[in-house]
């Protein structure tokens, strides 16, 4: 590391700089190092905070395939849990799929994301990694030329630069990456008009699969943690504060959506964690601008239906992480420059599937849906043939063709097949 004092603020070098420290920016970190390439990775947060943080936990098979090349997966194989199976419990009725027997016949293992992490983080270390924590990316300039810097600023707001050969923006939907690209950069958006509470329950799993229950209140999942805490999720009406349902109205929606007494009693437990999310997708029509390569979430944002984010993180990380290294280390620009499109092909399937499990799991009509025709009991049905047509009647339409679609899901073991491949499958 060199480091020149330039009036109040530091000039540091490395010839990557990788904004970032979650699972796109520490696979990334940790392959670069591995190769020998100069790298750092500079992330806004305190060590404590980025091994805490609770966010997915589904690994797909290609996901630990990668982590294991490059021999990073001993704590997932040590504490993770294979899982192959999913509950649908629906007004029409409840099937399962092991979805670990269809398709490519593949499985998830399931690990917390902040394990993982924690994992990264530890390798990088211990190989001699450098971390910059306490170290928020204000903006990345210069992109167009070979020598970009990022301006940061450090816990007390000092300010400082780095100087790179090459910019890994790996910091997230909201970090500095995404707000120094050029003003013409394309980008694809759809809000799904959905909102989830999503809860951490210190409870031990109330089923042995993936629970998604479709209700006319709304949708509820159910997804393993660990031994003893458990992810659920409640849809809500958009714009529903974290904090404005008590503990006794998740447990009873919890017990009424996923219709606990045909399927027996949930483990509820504490409360540990809430939040609301809103289900975007986003995606840039380019990963690379430059010198200025996005990894991640910052890349793209897939809807959480289908938890493709960790994964594509992960994917994305090793094909940029082998780009660099051609490029830095034989001169060899090809895979650089083929990066955007690689990745893209991966990002779009993701996000058509991510978009139609959107479909599959909320009814475009009843509470909770944001849609304007008020509650439905038993089958949904349209207004009467000679009314004037408007969105209830596309409503009413979708709504059909969503439980057509279950349907299809619970007999076809074609449509099963697809669903496994794209269920676990990056
Ligand atoms: N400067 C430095 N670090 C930043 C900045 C910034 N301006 N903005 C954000 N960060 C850090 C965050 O604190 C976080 O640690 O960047 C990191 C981004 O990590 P993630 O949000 O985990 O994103 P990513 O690595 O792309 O992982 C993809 O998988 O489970 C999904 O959505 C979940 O975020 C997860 C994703």
């Amino acid at each position: 590391m060199t480091e020149r004092q330039t009036g109040r603020t530091a000039q540091q070098t490395a010839d990557v700089v990788i904004l970032g420290a979650g699972p796109a920016g520490l696979t990334l970190g940790n392959l670069l190092r591995a190769a020998g390439i100069d790298c750092v990775v500079l992330e806004r947060a305190d060590p404590e905070h980025v091994r805490t943080r609770a966010r997915a936990g589904f690994l797909a098979a290609n996901t630990v395939r990668v982590l294991d090349r490059h021999g990073l997966a001993d704590g997932l194989h040590r504490h993770g849990k294979p899982h192959g199976t999913c509950e649908f419990r629906t007004e029409d009725g409840s099937f399962r799929l092991d979805y670990g027997a269809l398709g490519r016949r593949e499985l998830h293992t399931v690990y917390p994301q902040q394990d993982l992490v924690t994992d990264l983080l530890t390798h990088y270390l211990a190989a001699g990694g450098r971390i910059a924590f306490e170290t928020e990316a204000q903006a990345v300039e210069g992109i167009d030329g070979p020598a970009p810097t990022v301006t940061v600023r450090d816990a007390e707001g000092r300010p400082g630069h780095w100087r790179a050969r090459y910019v890994a923006g790996c910091d997230g939907r909201h970090g500095a990456a995404r707000r120094s690209l050029p003003p013409d950069t394309r980008r694809y958006h759809r809000d799904h008009g959905v909102s989830w509470l999503a809860l951490l329950a210190e409870a031990p799993p109330s089923m042995d699969a993936v629970g998604y229950a479709m209700h006319p209140d709304g949708f509820a999942g159910h997804m393993a943690r660990t031994a003893d805490v458990t992810r659920y999720y409640l849809q809500c009406a958009p714009g529903t504060p974290a904090d404005a349902w008590s503990e006794e109205r998740i447990r009873t929606a919890l017990d009424r959506r996923l219709r606990a007494d045909e399927h027996g009693p949930l483990h509820h437990g504490r409360i540990l964690h809430r939040s609301v999310v809103h289900l975007e997708s986003d995606v840039l029509d380019r990963l690379r601008y430059g010198s200025l390569l996005l990894a991640g979430d910052a890349a793209s944002l897939p809807a959480p239906a289908a938890a493709k984010g960790a994964n594509l993180a992960v994917l994305e990380a090793e094909l940029l992480a082998e780009a660099l290294i051609d490029e830095l280390q034989r001169g060899d620009a090809r895979a650089l420059d083929g990066y955007s499109a690689r990745c893209l092909t991966h990002i779009w399937r993701a996000q058509e599937f991510a978009h139609w499990m959107i479909q599959l799991l909320h009814s475009p009509v009843g509470p909770g849906s944001g849609a304007a025709v008020g509650p439905v009991v038993g089958p949904a049905v349209g207004p009467a043939v000679g009314a004037q047509a408007g969105p209830a009647e596309e409503s009413f339409f979708h709504e059909a063709m969503r439980r057509s679609r279950v349907e299809s899901l619970r007999t076809s073991r074609t449509h099963q097949d697809w669903f496994a491949e794209n269920y676990v499958g990056i």
